[in-house]
């Protein structure tokens, strides 16, 4: 992938209507030949690039697979993250992030168009086709306690409510790591730590949503619990303009994280909440309780009243709904 591919990339995006090859080549230094060239990289690469006589190119669409010039101008207007990787495969793009974050020290994010391996918590697998979702790690390198860490997954919940919000009204999170629609799981996410319990050093956050997968696509066991934007919305969903409002809600959110505390977003996050007014049965490792959830605490822990009337504090749960 040449840098003049990212370059035309930009330009093109850049510009509401079409570029001169002149233009391109003047800009870039180098002969209409080359611009020609590269052009014809980029509609190899999946870009759908229209040549209007007298006028120049016209980038219509983006390639269907995800690729790295977009990638990486979506980057450009990021303040958290500066680099992206992406894979065609990966076992799981968790491991993947673990890999890199040996030599890099800034934020970063890696996407795969599929996972052989994706994971979920509690060991569960992941479905992961190719095309269908966003299936993404980020990296984050900060300087916390593990008990400020507590909070980081009602951050992200909510930043990625929020962007879900922009295609359906009805989005909700069930705490802490799932985000919901019409009673089915569109999106969750696994947060993974490295550190001691003074200091939090980096966090890989593995973030799965179901973007334009068809029913047919999820595997039996996951049909009537399982759903995906498409579905819910009837839309294709465009997975560049989701991907970056998501990277910048997640950069907001993240970096109220750091500098806040949880009270800051809890009526925000509360309105979003699903599992409230409800009998639920929440399991955490060997304790279960029915009951119903009372009330967030200030450090993202839940209280959970159950049949008995006895109040049970969470600090993760499995809910069954
Ligand atoms: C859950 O709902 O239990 C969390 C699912 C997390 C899935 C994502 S997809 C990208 C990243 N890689 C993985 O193997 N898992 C996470």
């Amino acid at each position: 992938m040449s840098k003049y591919e990212n370059d035309i990339v930009k330009m093109l995006l850049e510009s509401n209507t079409s570029v001169s090859g002149q233009k391109i080549a003047e800009q870039l230094n180098i002969s209409r030949t080359a611009v020609w060239k590269a052009i014809d990289q980029l509609k190899d690469r999946g870009y759908k690039i229209e040549s209007i006589s007298n006028k120049g190119y016209l980038l219509v669409a983006f390639p269907k697979q995800w690729d790295g010039h977009l990638l990486s101008s979506i980057l450009e207007r990021s303040s958290l993250f500066n680099k992206g990787y992406i894979f065609e495969e990966l076992k799981s793009t968790q491991d993947e992030a673990e890999k890199i974050a040996l030599s890099e020290s800034q934020p970063f994010i890696v996407i795969s168009e599929k996972q052989t391996e994706g994971r979920g918590r509690f060991k569960r697998h992941w479905s992961s086709q190719p095309n269908t979702g966003l299936w993404m790690s980020i990296v984050l390198q900060p300087d916390i306690s593990l008990q400020k860490l507590t909070t980081f997954n009602l951050f992200i919940a909510l930043a990625l409510a929020k962007t879900v919000g922009y295609y359906h009204p009805d989005v909700k999170i069930k705490w802490p790591n799932d985000i919901y629609l019409n009673e089915k799981k569109l999106s969750g996410f696994l947060t993974e730590i490295k550190g001691s319990q003074d200091n939090i050093t980096q966090i890989i956050c593995g973030i799965g949503v179901n973007l334009n997968t068809q029913r047919t696509d999820f595997p039996n066991e996951l049909e009537s619990t399982a759903t995906s934007l498409h579905i819910e919305t009837g839309d294709n969903i465009d997975r560049y303009e989701f991907l970056e409002r998501l990277i910048l809600n997640v950069e907001k959110y993240y970096y109220l994280f750091l500098t806040g505390t949880f009270s800051e977003i809890k009526d925000e996050y509360e309105s979003y909440a699903l599992i409230f007014d409800r009998t639920l049965k929440y399991t955490e490792g060997s304790r279960v309780i029915i009951g119903q959830a009372d009330s967030l605490n200030n450090d993202g822990t839940l209280n959970v009243k159950s049949a008995e009337g006895d109040m049970h504090r969470f600090i993760s749960a499995d809910i069954e709904l």
